[in-house]
């Protein structure tokens, strides 16, 4: 373990609320140590997510006695790991043969829950020294009608040094089920020798020629050119067409007052006392702003974290980052909800700090709250623990408020003060009528496209690695993907802002928002897609599982993009307006 790696796990653990202890945590063994074999989960291949305990399948386990204390991290218990010691006496580098570890009297209860679990193409995991293990229930025969249980597990280990490097699992000798029958389960070590390093142990389980395909290489090579030519493009229009509303606004300077008031002036300058009035509910609007601001720095140091410390080889460990990471951002949140809130002439500041805090929260776990009544319908181990849910409580009262209040004192005091180019009107003007897709709901809706366009591959390469069994680790992808993101996002709201203030519409705050946020309608829509197409999932707590969670993750992603996108609309009408002469 190099020091970086070391002293990035000593953050991860500062991050998780408990704490690991055990010699399995050093990964070092001496001669016949034991080695620990926890039994995690047991559901359906198709369906990911929906995972039951191991034991609550019928199965047995070994005689030994529980042992060393195994403490649960929250980012652990949030995605439904139930580590449960096997009973199975598996010492290092000593080879057990073939034995019987349990027997189960197959009475029609059992039969029925095998039955289902066989027919259902049912898997379990297990871990051995935080090593993932995976192995199939049963296997069906459709034809013959008979099922039939796999009562035998072969353990190769690979050791180099101290250490295990490797593990295989088959799973042999199958047994027909039947009903009123004895089966035994037997198991068997062998270890061998082995060159794999230790820091390359996770290397088996990352698939390359899936990440890496041509295909990934060369969409990400796309979108950066399609980066490139945005900007120039962008850039190009924008000098062109500026340059020459300017020069047109400078030729009716020139005329005499009589000739202006006949004259045909039209365009973005027209709005200029209305361009700044405070956009419609500054409540909401500061909120989605203060949040987008702070999803903005969790997404990207989260990814820089991972990126840096590969933690996507530890169980749980990344939730747990990401839930520390957002905690200890959440100054960020109200400074720049604050400051945008008081901008905008906002007085209730502290009904707006609570809405601040409130607002992931409170949807993530209204989400997660139905969801959780469905998993423990159906009895998953998805249902989140009493526990994690008090911890989770505490950290929003105890970390993310009083962090939160911090930013907002801060934020009204340093970042409060507008300084507004043009002065606003006392009487707003009327908006007049344009062309159909001049309106805003038009260019909501296809302000999205070219950003979605600019992810979409990458998205295949997320959910793949969400509902299906792929380790994502490509980070550097996914950095590179969020910057190309987070530019063509900005480049085509400053496109679409202009097209609206050219109609004299000045309403572009929440215009240029939901024109970059509408992003993640398409991301929506394209889950959609992918759960029918891509996957087989099936049943109600799959289903609901997964369009709950992609409900989030498409709010997430549409709240920081709508956020990208105000910050670069605000910057180009605040440059706009302050270069043209205003009389
Ligand atoms: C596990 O299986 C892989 C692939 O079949 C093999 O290369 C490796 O040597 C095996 N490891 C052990 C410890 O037997």
């Amino acid at each position: 373990m190099n020091f970086r790696r070391k002293a990035f796990l000593a953050f991860v653990l500062l991050a998780q609320v408990s704490f690991l202890q055990g010699d399995e945590h050093t990964h070092t063994y001496k001669a016949t140590e034991e080695v620990i074999l926890w039994m995690n989960t047991v559901g359906p291949y198709h369906n990911r997510q929906e995972t039951y305990s191991y034991y609550s399948l019928p199965f047995c386990a070994g005689p030994k006695e529980q042992i060393g204390h195994y403490h649960e991290t929250l980012g652990e218990a949030l995605q439904g790991f139930e580590l449960e010691f096997s009973g199975l006496s598996i010492d290092y580098n000593s080879e057990t043969p073939v034995s019987v570890y349990c027997k189960i009297e197959l009475n029609d209860e059992k039969l029925k829950a095998f039955l289902y679990a066989v027919k259902n193409k049912y898997w379990y995991q297990m871990f051995v020294d935080d090593l993932p293990i995976w192995g199939l229930v049963g296997e069906a025969d459709e034809t013959k009608g008979e099922y039939s249980i796999y009562t035998h597990k072969k353990f190769e280990f690979g050791f180099n040094g101290n250490q295990i490097v490797d593990v295989n699992m088959t799973t042999e000798n199958k047994v027909q089920l039947v009903l009123g029958s004895t089966i035994s389960f037997s198991y068997e070590v062998f270890w061998r020798k082995s060159s794999v390093k230790y820091e390359d142990r996770f290397d088996k389980y990352l698939d390359p020629n899936f990440f890496q395909h041509r295909i990934h290489w060369f969409s990400i090579f796309n979108s950066f050119m399609m980066v490139i030519f945005l900007i120039g493009l962008v850039s190009m229009i924008l000098m062109r067409t500026l340059r020459k509303d300017y020069a047109r606004y400078a030729k009716d300077e020139e005329m005499d007052d009589m000739d202006r008031d006949l004259g045909d002036e039209y365009g973005w300058k027209q709005v200029h006392g209305d361009v700044f009035r405070p956009a419609a509910i500054p409540m909401v609007f500061s909120t989605f702003l203060g949040t987008g601001y702070q999803l903005l720095v969790v997404t990207f140091v989260v990814i820089l974290f991972t990126i840096l410390g590969e933690l996507y080889t530890e169980r749980g460990s990344l939730l747990s980052t990401a839930i520390f990471v957002y905690a200890a951002t959440s100054p960020i949140n109200g400074y720049f909800g604050a400051s945008v809130y008081a901008q905008m002439g906002g007085k209730k500041w502290i009904r707006q700090m609570v809405c601040s805090v409130a607002l992931l929260p409170a949807v993530v776990c209204g989400t997660s709250f139905l969801i959780n009544f469905i998993a423990m319908y159906y009895h998953t181990s998805r249902a989140i623990p009493f526990g994690s849910m008090v911890a989770v409580a505490c950290i929003v009262f105890f970390v993310v408020l009083p962090l939160t209040l911090v930013g907002t004192v801060l934020g009204r005091n340093l970042g409060g003060q507008a300084d507004y180019p043009c002065r606003v009107n006392a009487v707003p003007r009327p908006i007049p009528e344009k062309k159909w897709f001049m309106e805003p709901t038009i260019i909501i809706a296809l302000g999205g496209v070219l950003p979605f366009g600019s992810i979409f591959i990458e998205m295949y390469f997320i959910f793949t690695s969400f509902w299906a069994y792929k380790i994502y680790y490509v980070y550097g992808f996914m950095l590179l993907v969020f910057a190309i993101l987070l530019i063509v996002t900005v480049c085509v709201t400053i496109v679409c802002t202009y097209f609206l203030l050219n109609a004299e519409d000045y309403r572009w705050q929440w215009t240029s928002f939901f024109a970059a946020a509408s992003t993640s309608g398409y991301v929506y829509i394209y889950s959609i897609y992918y759960f029918v197409f891509k996957t087989k999932m099936y049943g109600l707590f799959q289903t609901a599982f997964y369009f709950g969670n992609m409900a989030l993750f498409s709010l997430g992603l549409g709240i920081m993009c709508g956020t990208v996108g105000y910050i670069g609309s605000s910057y180009f009408v605040r440059k706009i307006y302050s270069t043209v002469k205003i009389d």
